[in-house]
Parts: structure tokens; C-alpha cells; sequence
């Protein structure tokens, strides 16, 4: 299938089956970037079910960018605690000040800007970049990875397969509603798309699908062992 085709399928299936989630806009509105990061960097090591209560605990505290800026670093810490990673919660803390300090409390609207911020690396720029300014970015998790190996068949192992990956992936993101894409191409890969036992059925890209048309959907996508 072309890929104006499955974005708009994709698209179609997010409209009727978004999640509601802490961090995300009502429908037809993109989020407040300072809740798009928080919540992004605090879904790369925890689930979406833990980092809620964190994610409402940390607004609450400190409502803006500005206001986690200025909060004790140990405070953040202690806030932090039970997401592990504490390397995270000091990045955390330091692109804050640097936001609050640097760009006037205004977050970068193009990835490579929020590249350029401490703790912002590819996936996060490009996700805030999508979600937060509906900017055309690729967002690649590995969610969007498993998804990618299986509509087109990838065989090649992760890691080695990565930027393939990132190509196909790249090539259906649209140019409308990118955030909305975004979202929705981690959703399918959470609720749909998952690692085991894959819903075929549910997935608005079942008949484009080269794995599942292969019978191999669920032994993708292959990993080199360690
Ligand atoms: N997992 C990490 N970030 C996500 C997002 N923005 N939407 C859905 N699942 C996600």
C-alpha cells in the first residue's frame, strides 16, 4: 500500500480508538510542550499505567518549565524516586534551567533546537517536535520499530536493522497531522501491534501487512542475541 494510504488509515483508526492519557490535548489540539517532554522522558524507562500519578504529582509541584527550573535539585530527586534512572531526573532538572534560562522559558519548536537541550535525544526531539508543534518528525521507539519490521516484513535483526527501520518508517510519516501520527503509530504498537500475540484483526493496516500475510508477524521483529 502507498503511504498517503496507511497514514490515513492509521489516522482514521486514532480518531476512533485514542487513548485518553494525563499528558495528551483534547482532540484537534496539540499539548503544552512542557507536558509532552515531562511525560516522554518519563515513559522511556516506565509504563504508561506507573507514570501517570508521577506525571500529575510532578504538574502539580511545578506547573511550568520556569518552576521546575527553579526547584532544588533534590526535591526533583526525591519526586523522581520509583521511575529509576536518576541520571534521568538530573538531565530532567538540567534542561529546565536550560529552557527557563536560554530560550525564555519557551521550548525549541524544531528538533534539531531541542536537540541541541540536555537529555534531548533523537526520540525525544522528534517527539516532542511532532506532538507538541505538529512538526513532520520520525518518531522511532521500539513500539514504532516492532510495528515498522512487521508491515513490511523486515527479517534483518535489530539492532543492525535500525536504520532501515527508520527509513520505512520516515517514509509514511505524512506532512498533515504528523503528531497525531505520531501518537498513533506508538498507540497501534501498545494496544494492537504488541510484542506477543499480536490483534491482527483490530489493525487498520491488516491488509497491507507483509508479515502477517507471511504468517510471521509474531517472530518480528528478530533481534541479534547478545
Ligand atoms: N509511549 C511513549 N510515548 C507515547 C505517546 N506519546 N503516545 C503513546 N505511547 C507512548
Amino acid at each position: 500500500l502507498e503511504p498517503a494510504v496507511l497514514a490515513r488509515s492509521l489516522l482514521a483508526w486514532y480518531d476512533s480508538h485514542r487513548r485518553v492519557l494525563p499528558w495528551r490535548a483534547p482532540a484537534g489540539r496539540t499539548a503544552d510542550p512542557y507536558h509532552v517532554w515531562l511525560s516522554e522522558i518519563m515513559l522511556q524507562q516506565t509504563t504508561v499505567v506507573t507514570v501517570g500519578p508521577y506525571f500529575e504529582a510532578f504538574l502539580k509541584r511545578w506547573p511550568t518549565v520556569a518552576d521546575l527550573a527553579a526547584a532544588d535539585l533534590d526535591a526533583v530527586l526525591h519526586a523522581w524516586a520509583g521511575l529509576g534512572y536518576y541520571a534521568r531526573a538530573r538531565n530532567l532538572h538540567k534542561c529546565a534551567q536550560a529552557v527557563a534560562g536560554s530560550h525564555g522559558g519557551h521550548f525549541p519548536d524544531t528538533e534539531e533546537g531541542l536537540r541541541q537541550l540536555p537529555g534531548i535525544g533523537a526520540y525525544t526531539a522528534a517527539a516532542v517536535a511532532a506532538i507538541a508543534f505538529d512538526r513532520r518528525a520520525t518518531v522511532l521507539d521500539g513500539n514504532v520499530e516492532r510495528v515498522m519490521a512487521r508491515l513490511f516484513a523486515v527479517e534483518e535483526p535489530l539492532p543492525g536493522s535500525k536504520e532501515k527501520l527508520r527509513v520505512l518508517a520516515d517514509t509514511i510519516t505524512p506532512d498533515r497531522r504528523p503528531g497525531d501520527y505520531a501518537q498513533a503509530v506508538m498507540d497501534l504498537g501498545a494496544t494492537v501491534c504488541v510484542p506477543r500475540k499480536p490483534r491482527c484483526g483490530q489493525c487498520p493496516w491488516h491488509d497491507g501487512c507483509a508479515a502477517r500475510a507471511a504468517g510471521i508477524a509474531e517472530t518480528l521483529p528478530r533481534k541479534t542475541p547478545k
